[in-house]
């Protein structure tokens, strides 16, 4: 693709001999296209030139070479020289990309030998796979798919909550009362109401609660019986989130879990000790904080087991040297905030080299709240996320059936669309945000959804399918696409690389889509402003390969997020 913020900071590069890529880094984008394609901000040279913002505006604006190939017109408005580039120019370069690289459209290399882990779904077994859980693999599962687009290495983790104390509990409700609940037919469910029942039971009976640790003391030291019913509940549960996955269509690379790093515990403990960091306090064994404004981070309790800090501070040495990373991010919820905070700072007692400090990054997300109030807590009232999962490719079943009734493959169709309302949802916004769940926005077909995005897919596919042949890329004629509403659709396909990297800079997939909604929109209003099957055949073609280019860039850019798209809807 032509390159065009680095022909523009070339320009100025010649008139002030400064270095181009400074230059090109300071170049904005303007709020609205009709002030220009590209803005540079002179108050940026200010001092080093000397002048006023508004002086260097008006040299560089006389200075430019408007017979570059490139820009069309200069303007200068206060302190800031804006840039529009020729039509033509947009279109060869964006059209030419998508014609030699199709699908691979946008994708890049600047990832080439880095390695980023990326940390994230991780329920906890024998409980509710619940909606923030979702929203974890859902960014995490995005974030992915960007990373490895431009080239970078990445590993998925899914480090499951597979250890705890909760196992003590479990293994006792159970040899108490295993007639009464069929975990084999609903594992999560009846854990759950086992684990409700004997917690109860250990606030009235301080003798259950000893039991109950002294299950856990025999699962540390590996006793058959109480290892093989905990592995029992490990798979049970496993086949359950499963079922989830599939339907989000997550994968993960690796699967080690908390109760992969049990073993690995002692050399944080040993580390630590020896770096003269470890402190008594009454009777645990902690990392003071104070000077940081923090609660001690716990790593030995009273009784010398470990705890989730402990674990997770072993597998920042495991990752560190078996993956070398150059990036390790959490997506958890941003009220673990203080167990990461905690947790990296301790990391720098480690002896790991600042690397990999550096590299650890906490990725939080908001809550989702349903319309009427919050959705979850810790104690019942879960909504479980496969019946949110379910009752959406329902409702798309339902829509589907109202609005076109002979549609073939209805049932695989159901389930892009309801799967992909439910992602796009989670992504739509910034993650920070908490998140209102509110079924009549997300499968809205005319709102900024999922559905909506796929719905504009599916235009463009049936306009490919009228059409019925892929124009010749060598006799297009670019001249014909310089009307705003193809221009505005054609500056969108430029900038798809751009907005990949603004994902995985922020970390942040809702740049994409964002983006991904404005593209849809711009053309859908093309669509409707231009007729695309024109006897000019020159138009005609144009017109074709710009839908075929925004059918490429949709698809993948909703893949990227996680989302398949329906050939008819
Ligand atoms: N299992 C935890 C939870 O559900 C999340 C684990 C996140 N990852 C980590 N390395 N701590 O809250």
């Amino acid at each position: 693709m032509i390159e065009i913020k680095k022909q523009i900071a070339n320009q100025i590069g010649k008139i002030t001999n400064l270095e181009a890529d400074t230059l090109e880094s300071f170049i904005e984008t303007p709020p609205d296209d009709k002030m220009g394609d590209y803005s540079f901000p002179c108050f940026r040279l200010a001092k080093e030139l000397k002048k006023a913002p508004q002086m260097i505006a008006e040299e560089f604006a006389e200075k430019i070479q408007l017979d570059s190939e490139v820009i069309s017109k200069v303007e200068v408005v206060g302190g800031y020289v804006n840039f529009f580039v020729k039509p033509e120019v947009i279109s060869r370069s964006v059209l030419e990309a998508i014609h030699q690289e199709k699908e691979n459209y946008g994708k890049g290399k600047e990832g080439e030998g880095k390695t980023v882990v990326i940390d994230y779904s991780a329920p906890n077994i024998a409980k509710p796979f619940h909606i923030g859980h979702l929203r974890s693999t859902v960014i995490g599962g995005a974030l992915y798919n960007v990373y490895q687009a431009l080239g970078y290495r990445t590993i998925g983790v899914n480090h499951l909550g597979d250890y705890g104390t909760q196992f003590g509990k479990i293994i006792e409700g159970y040899k108490r009362w295993h007639d009464e609940y069929d975990i084999e037919k609903n594992p999560i469910d009846e854990l759950t109401k086992i684990y409700v029942r004997i917690n109860q039971l250990c606030k009235e009976d301080e003798s259950v609660l000893e039991a109950c640790r002294e299950n856990f003391r025999l699962l540390e030291q590996g006793d058959p019986y109480c290892t093989e019913l905990w592995n029992r509940f490990k798979d049970l549960s496993l086949k359950e989130f499963q079922r989830v996955y599939d339907l989000l269509g997550s994968k993960f690379d690796s699967w080690n879990g908390e109760a992969f790093y049990i073993d690995k515990t002692q050399e944080v403990i040993d580390i630590l000790e020896k770096n003269h960091k470890l402190v008594e306090s009454e009777g645990a064994r902690i990392v003071d904080l104070s000077e940081y404004n923090m609660a001690p981070c716990i790593i030995e309790k009273t009784n010398g087991s470990t705890i989730y800090a402990t674990r997770d501070l072993a597998a920042i040495l495991y990752r560190a040297r078996t993956y070398d990373f150059d990036k390790c991010l959490y997506v958890v919820a941003y009220e673990q905030n203080l167990h990461f905070r905690q947790i990296f700072e301790v990391a720098k007692y480690l002896d790991l080299d600042e690397k990999y400090i550096k590299g650890l990054e906490h990725v939080p997300f908001g809550m989702v709240r349903l319309k009427t109030g919050k959705m979850s807590t810790r104690e019942g009232n879960v909504i479980k996320l496969e019946e949110i999962l379910q009752e959406a490719i329902q409702r798309a079943r339902e829509i589907i059936q109202e609005k076109n009734p002979d549609l073939e493959n209805k049932e695989e169709i159901a389930k892009r669309v309801g799967i992909g309302a439910i992602i796009f949802n989670d992504l739509a916004n910034s993650r920070v945000k908490d998140e209102i769940f509110d079924w009549d926005t997300i499968l809205n077909f005319q709102g900024e959804t999922g559905p909506y995005i796929q719905y504009i897919f599916v235009r463009t596919k049936s306009v490919l399918e009228k059409a019925n042949y892929l124009p010749e890329f060598a006799k297009l004629d670019f001249d014909v696409l310089s009307d705003e509403y193809s221009q505005k659709v054609m500056k969108l396909l430029y900038q798809y690389h751009d907005i990949l990297k603004q994902v995985i800079d922020k970390n942040e997939p809702s740049i994409l889509s964002r983006y991904l909604i404005d593209l849809a929109k711009a053309y859908s209003v093309f669509y409707n402003e231009n007729k695309i099957i024109v006897e000019d055949q020159k138009q005609k073609d144009a017109r074709i390969y710009l839908t075929y280019a925004v059918n490429l860039v949709l698809e993948s850019g909703a893949k990227l997020l996680g989302i398949q798209m329906p050939d008819k809807m």
